[in-house]
């Protein structure tokens, strides 16, 4: 069934207070749920309608009384309840299977604890509920469990009593003091240590600090806490937001279907977002931890104190949460570069993901207006461009005019359950001379309208009038249900490079002086010509600078001027933007002129010898060298072709990267010596960026090396291998191995499994390495396939079903797109086989084929085939069965 963001209406009942008791079983936990309510005057009177799924009712009392009831599919309603305004009191029975729960939403079991996931809809598997988040009720918790099986019984708020009870079992009953919704209930128990840390806020207050592991992890919890200690006085110091709670709990659980959840006071994460130390943890997961740690944190004031009205408010907290770890991350930058590479990453998130969902079947806008499941919603769209909107709210208002609009917010709607359109409204009133103000109706169209923007730019210089005219003009394409698109209100960040590199005063017709640049433009119209005065000699536009709206931009550069951007623009961004733009364009060129033949030499002079500058340039970092020098991904350069051959573009990047390899061989290995020690490991970024480098040169060094027949640079990575003081280098000597197709890969493979063989997070790695390989001759599937024999993998926990399916499915084009259909066919049966354990896994999994209408044959018929014969399945889940539909009629 369609649920429609037009529909919405109030619930019929309000639940004021939920007291709950647990007796916490794997087998059967019984689940003891007294809530009182009363009816919601404002809308006409209704039957009481309670969410309900995969669960045993024992007994329904009303005020202490038995009742009647009925269900209606898998609602149980009630019509017999006291009339008027008074409360009542509904008592509820009910258990359930834990153990059972494969789909790990509701209440579940994970390496003997258990574990909940309510959001968005995982509390009706629970407990029967009025499940939608604009219902928001005040709870008490009792747990009950075995004592020495679950010592460590959590939930939201305090921990008011304790205790022990006969048979072994104990107690604990926590008080939560802030309403919530259902969704950000939680409960936690099982064998679990914690690292703890008092902290006083900037108001005064104490608080406690937890991060809980399972016993032997502890070693790895310190870098969490660190991020969890920097998210709390980060939001005080930039946005005046404290924590509200006397004790805030983090807790690492294995089997997790997403990143982590931000449930009141006990946030509940994904080990993959909690566990560190240097010797099993990346540079990357560092960051990553950062991030989530961050994003969960911050969503205690965006998201629950002001939560959604609806789902399709889902961007409501995500984008703006995102936005608020985006620049949490970069405010822990210390130098303003490292900055600048936090943003290139978000944005090449964005364009990489969030890009081809805008442009594919599932495209939808960042406020929905239909889904079938609200988890397929849980989107790069949702979180990455909704946080895209609300940089470009904070663009339009400056940085001091959105921290008094987000005070605004909070004064107007601290503890409700509001939309997107309350939130736009309250930045925009907080500053009611700018231009998001002024411009408001037309700039929520970001909020409605599906679909990438695209930007085009001419350039126009007079030399008799000294005056440089830019034309911008925009368009979108249409999007399932969305014909015709009206005009974004889009920031524009511009410059004007003179011959020597630097940015020219701005100054527009009819402007008494120049401004200094950069200045933003606020295009609005179809199309918009801005004429600049005074101006000596043809310059070269820098646009879109720091990415500053998230849409396509077209200018026809001639290479000369993109080799100028990328040697002198001071705008970070579009500097790292060009080297990719000269880089698409050498692909493209490539893959349009037939067979790439071994040897072959995609990229021309000027190119290559900007790569050599950059890689000397003593001015940049090595974080920024390493982005720059890394090519465009193959998935990103699929998105900018009509028609799509994945076997092609492969087979061109890697020619690309062999000819970097070879023709910048002498530099890479100065660069490898130069930043190959970095000490003592600490994460920060610039040893992080060096680390990058230094890998990414031996990467090189080994290719070129596979190249020529040599092998001093793989012997020489094998032993950096075998030596590394930390996994960020071994890991990234391993890839160089792995990547180059060196035979050193096969030793140092098994090598590393038996290093790490009880570490479940690097055997992930040891996994998707292999995966994600770069393909051979079609050897990555028949591996893929031996790998899911191991004794290690397992389909039913996601990160390794994650590490082997979906790494290959989705991360791997080449080796999936085979032009004798192989990968399809090991998706399809994937996909029914974990929809039947986890569905919101497998639509995930299935969202693989979701650019199937542009492939070039056979890969085109073949794949819609493999999505037709999912589709024909029946008793697929809601989940899978919206996604592989929405892929067909595309
Ligand atoms: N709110 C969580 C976060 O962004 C994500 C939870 C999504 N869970 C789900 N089952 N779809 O941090
Ligand atoms: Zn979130």
């Amino acid at each position: 069934a369609v649920i429609n963001r037009a529909d919405y209406i109030a619930p019929a009942y309000w639940i004021d207070t939920v007291d709950l008791s647990f007796d916490l079983d794997p087998a059967k936990t019984r689940v003891l749920n007294k809530m009182t309510l009363r009816r919601n005057a404002d809308v006409p009177a209704e039957p009481l309608k309670l969410d309900g799924e995969e669960l045993n009712l024992a007994r329904v009392l009303v005020n202490g009384q038995g009742t009647s009831f009925r269900m209606e599919g898998e609602q149980l309603v009630l019509e017999n309840l006291p009339e008027g305004a008074e409360a009542f009191e509904l008592e509820i029975f009910t258990t359930c299977a834990p153990v059972k729960n494969t789909k790990l939403m509701g209440l579940y079991v994970s390496n003997d604890s258990f574990f909940t996931q309510c959001e968005a809809e995982g509390f009706r598997r629970i407990t029967y509920f009025l499940d939608r988040p604009d219902v928001m009720a005040s709870y008490s918790v009792t747990l009950r469990a075995d004592k020495a099986k679950y010592p460590v019984l959590l939930s939201n708020g305090n921990l008011v009593e304790q205790g022990e009870l006969e048979g072994g079992r104990h107690f604990a009953k926590w008080v939560d003091p802030h309403k919530k919704p259902a969704y950000l209930f939680a409960l936690v128990a099982g064998q679990l240590v914690s690292r703890e840390q008092r902290i006083t806020s900037r108001a005064g207050k104490e608080h406690t600090l937890q991060v809980y592991v399972r016993p032997g992890d502890l070693d790895k919890t310190e870098h969490a806490m660190n991020s969890l200690m920097h998210s709390v006085a980060w939001d005080e110091a930039r946005f005046g937001l404290s924590l509200d709670l006397e004790r805030f709990m983090i807790v690492a659980t294995s089997d997790f279907n997403m990143g982590a959840m931000e449930n009141k006071g006990l946030n509940i994460f994904n080990t993959k977002y909690v566990l560190a130390n240097q010797a099993t943890a990346t540079d990357t997961d560092y960051s990553n931890i950062e991030s989530v740690v961050g994003h969960e944190y911050f969503h205690n004031w965006t998201g629950n104190r002001i939560t959604c009205r609806d789902w399709f408010q889902l961007s409501l907290k995500e984008g703006l949460t995102v936005f608020r770890d985006q620049e949490f991350s970069q405010d822990l930058c210390f130098e303003p570069s490292a900055r600048a590479v936090k943003r290139i990453e978000d944005v090449r998130v964005l364009r990489t993901a969030q890009f081809p969902e805008d442009a594919g079947p599932m495209a939808h806008p960042v406020r929905p207006d239909s889904y079938i499941e609200i988890s397929n919603f849980y989107t790069v769209t949702i979180y990455e461009k909704g946080a895209e909107v609300v940089r470009m709210m904070q663009t339009l208002v400056g940085r001091d005019g959105f921290a008094k609009g987000m005070k605004l917010y909070f004064e107007r709607h601290d503890g409700q359950a509001v939309t997107c359109d309350d939130f736009a409204q309250a930045i925009a009133d907080a500053n009611p001379a700018s231009d998001l103000a002024r411009l408001l109706p037309q700039f929520k169209r970001w909020y409605s309208q599906a679909g990438t923007p695209r930007v085009h730019g001419t350039g126009v210089y007079d030399a008799a009038a000294r005056s440089y005219t830019l034309t911008l003009s925009q368009s979108c394409a249409s999007t399932a249900g969305q014909a015709v698109k009206e005009p974004f209100v889009i920031p524009v960040g511009l410059g004007l490079l003179d011959a020597d590199g630097a940015d020219l005063p701005l100054q527009l017709a009819g402007e008494a002086a120049p401004v200094a640049a950069p200045r933003t433009f606020v295009l609005t119209e179809a199309g918009q010509t801005l004429t600049f005065t005074h101006i000596d000699a043809e310059p070269v536009p820098s646009i879109l600078r720091g990415f500053s709206a998230p849409v396509v931009l077209e200018f026809d550069y001639s290479d000369a001027q993109l080799l100028h951007l990328l040697a002198n623009d001071i705008d970070p961004f579009n500097r790292w933007e060009a080297g990719q733009r000269l880089a698409v364009r050498s692909a493209i060129e490539s893959i349009a002129a037939s067979a790439c033949p071994a040897g072959a030499e995609p990229l021309n002079d000027a190119y290559v010898q900007a790569m050599r500058s950059v890689l000397r340039d003593p001015a940049l970092d090595a974080a920024f060298k390493e982005l720059v020098l890394t090519l465009p991904g193959e998935t990103y350069i699929a998105e900018q072709l009509d028609v799509v051959d994945p076997q092609r573009i492969h087979a061109v990047r890697e020619a690309m990267r062999a000819q970097l390899a070879t023709a910048l061989a002498d530099d890479w290995a100065v660069v490898y010596e130069a930043h190959q020690d970095n000490g003592a490991y600490t994460p920060d970024p610039l040893s992080s960026g060096r680390r990058a480098l230094a890998g990414m040169a031996l990467t090189h060094l080994c290719i070129a090396a596979t190249v020529s027949g040599d092998s001093v640079w793989p012997g020489k990575t094998y032993q950096r291998f075998k030596a590394a003081g930390n996994m960020t280098d071994r890991f990234n000597a391993l890839a160089a191995l792995v990547s180059s197709g060196h035979a050193l890969a096969a030793e140092a493979l098994p090598r590393f499994h038996a290093m790490f063989k009880d570490e479940a997070l690097v055997i992930d790695k040891w996994f998707s390495l292999q995966t994600g390989a770069p393909d051979r001759g079609g050897n990555i599937l028949p591996a893929v396939k031996q790998l899911m024999k191991h004794a290690d993998f397992s389909l039913r926990n996601p990160n390794r079903a994650r590490s082997v399916v979906s790494t290959f499915c989705q991360g791997n084009p080449a080796g999936f797109h085979r032009a004798d259909a192989a990968g399809y066919v090991f998706w399809s049966e994937r996909v029914i086989e974990l929809d039947a354990i986890n569905p919101q896994v497998a639509a995930r999994l299935a969202r693989a084929l979701d650019r199937w209408s542009k492939l070039a044959e056979p890969y085109r018929s073949a794949a819609r085939e493999a999505i037709a014969r999912v589709a024909a399945k029946s008793d697929l889940s809601k989940d899978t069965h919206e996604v592989v539909s929405r892929a067909l009629a595309d």
